[in-house]
């Protein structure tokens, strides 16, 4: 990348945030990281109360790149099929023909994932991690890109299952929408929808690039941004140290570190640089980790929270300084 494709890929990254926020009122830090998730070809899961817009921002985001996208509402009775799609017997010819669920998309939204039972909640879980469907023993690749924005409750329902944290591991990111922070912001949410004339406002919405464009961006995360070994050394820390922090029973695996990887080189670029600098790391270091630490039992008693751990271990790692050594 020289330095004015590196200019144009900032742009688009700001043109992709700039839209979604034209329609989705909040924080452009929260954006960022959605859209760094995306850039990495990676997953996400929000986690939050109901009405808080989690639906909304799942769909400007899809919109926003471009890309196709599809939307499952989990239910108690939803199936494996559902979502992958089955062959289907055709009377007139005689034959079977493969029906494509939903899962066939760039981006896919499965709205209320733990409303769904474990069976059909893995079948998604499997295909994200795979990016291919078997389906009668045959295997179907799934298109590029293929982002996953998962929502749930964080609420203890009757009738809800919880993800496992072995499957809570395939997200890249879990982020949050949260509240509005302020008084501003909250009637922003009213003044807009009096402006619209509409619930939603997402189809009025132009894309901000196409999907072609947004598969150039991937690659360039890919393939344009350097990792210097301090930093390589830096994400090391991070992790080793969240499996032996004492109220961890089980820390971050492998996939956590390389998880941090792919998400700081997203951020380095969304920011217009090639090289990944520690505030990269840092900047999604809860977001990464705080859902793949087990706490000891009696933390979770007590209600200690993974973000808390994952806060603590970052303040122990020297953030290594040598900013000379960082870019190629
Ligand atoms: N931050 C926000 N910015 C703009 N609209 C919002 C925001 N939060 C909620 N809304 C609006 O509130 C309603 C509920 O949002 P929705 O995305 O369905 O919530 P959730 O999926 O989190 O339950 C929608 O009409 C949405 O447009
Ligand atoms: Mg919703």
């Amino acid at each position: 990348m020289n330095e004015q494709q590196l200019e144009e890929a900032r742009l688009s990254c700001e043109r992709i945030i700039d839209r979604i926020a034209e329609v989705f009122v909040g924080n452009r830090l929260m954006l960022r990281k959605l859209l760094a998730a995306g850039l990495a070809n990676g997953h996400v899961l929000f986690e939050d109360y109901p009405g808080l817009g989690k639906t909304l921002l799942a769909k400007l985001f899809a919109r926003a790149i471009g890309g196709d996208t599809k939307r499952v509402q989990f239910t108690p009775d939803l199936l494996p099929s559902d979502i992958l799609g089955m062959n289907v017997w055709r009377q007139n010819d005689g034959t079977f023909q493969l029906m494509q669920g939903p899962v066939f998309t760039n981006v896919l939204l499965a709205d209320e994932i733990n409303r769904a039972p474990p069976k059909t909640q893995s079948a998604l879980l499997e295909s994200m991690e795979e990016r291919q469907v078997t389906i009668d023993g045959d295997t179907m690749s799934l298109g590029s890109p293929f982002v996953v924005i998962a929502t749930q409750n964080p609420i203890e329902q009757e009738g809800t299952y919880p993800l496992p944290e072995a499957q809570l591991d395939r997200f890249l990111l879990k982020l949050s929408t949260g509240y509005p922070a302020n008084d501003q912001l909250e009637s922003d949410i009213l003044l807009r929808r009096i402006q619209w004339q509409k619930d939603d406002a997402t189809e009025d919405m132009e894309p901000a690039v196409d999907v072609g464009r947004f598969v150039d961006l991937q690659r360039f995360v890919e393939t344009g941004v350097y990792t210097d070994q301090v930093i390589v050394e830096y994400i090391t820390q991070i992790v080793r140290l969240s499996r032996e922090h004492p109220r961890v029973a089980v820390g971050a695996s492998p996939r956590g570190g390389l998880a941090l990887l792919r998400a700081a080189r997203s951020i380095a670029l969304i920011h217009g640089r090639d090289f990944v600098v520690p505030d990269d790391v840092k900047m999604v270091v809860p977001d990464v980790l705080a859902h793949r630490v087990i706490l000891n039992i009696e933390d979770t008693l007590e209600g200690t929270r993974g973000e808390a751990v994952v806060d603590d271990v970052l303040a122990q790692v020297p953030v290594p300084s040598d900013m000379g050594r960082m870019a190629r």
